[in-house]
């Protein structure tokens, strides 16, 4: 797929199966992440491969993060958060790692490493890898970040759930540029 189209095209997988992305799908799905705007090349971000049997490991994570909050949650409510984490084949963790810097701000560093997730998501449209961003509760928890090796001063911004796509993939509609665009 050409550069463009995938950039016109791309769209949200949430239904994907095994097999996830083959090593070199996934080395140029990461490789496109490097490649986002970066002001001062301070390269803020790092990311974490989840698979196979680290799969289950995120699992646990996740209900023991749940449990802590409430003790009492049903089995069938700790199953579903369970499950969450098995959602995909392949959950790559993004995680904004901003580097000290007198004239690069935090949130340009933030700014940059979602940049970088986007990239892969497009790559991974464009190499028809079903591709999602999600965060909820479970990138914020401090169990979950703590399990992780999330330090205090990073942020985990975006799970992507990958893997071959499962099902019928979302039409999109003709978006109107003029509604988001204005001469000034
Ligand atoms: C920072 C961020 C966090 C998101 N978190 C979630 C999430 O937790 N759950 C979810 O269903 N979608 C989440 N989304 C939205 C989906 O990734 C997706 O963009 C949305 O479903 C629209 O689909 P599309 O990308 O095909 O337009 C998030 C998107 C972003 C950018």
């Amino acid at each position: 797929m050409d550069a463009l189209t995938a950039l016109h095209t791309r769209v949200s997988v949430s239904r994907v199966r095994a097999p996830g992305p083959d090593p070199h799908t996934l080395e140029q799905i990461i490789r496109a992440g490097l490649r986002t705007a970066d002001h001062g090349y301070l390269r803020p971000w790092r990311f974490l491969l989840i698979r196979d049997n680290s799969l289950e490991k995120l699992a646990d994570l996740f209900a023991i993060a749940s449990l802590a909050d409430t003790p009492d949650i049903s089995s069938g409510e700790l199953a579903n958060i369970r499950a969450k984490a098995l959602r995909a084949p392949l959950v790559l963790v993004g995680i904004a790692s901003p580097k000290p810097h007198p004239k690069v701000p935090v949130t340009e560093q933030h700014l940059s490493a979602a940049g970088a997730l986007q990239n892969m998501l497009t790559a991974a449209h464009a190499l028809d890898v079903g591709a999602i961003w999600r965060t909820g509760p479970m990138a914020e928890h401090p169990i979950v970040r703590e399990g992780l090796g999330v330090s205090d001063a990073e942020s985990i911004i975006g799970y992507l759930y990958m893997g071959t796509i499962d099902g019928p993939v979302r039409q999109l509609q003709e978006e109107s540029i003029s509604s988001f665009v204005q001469d000034w």
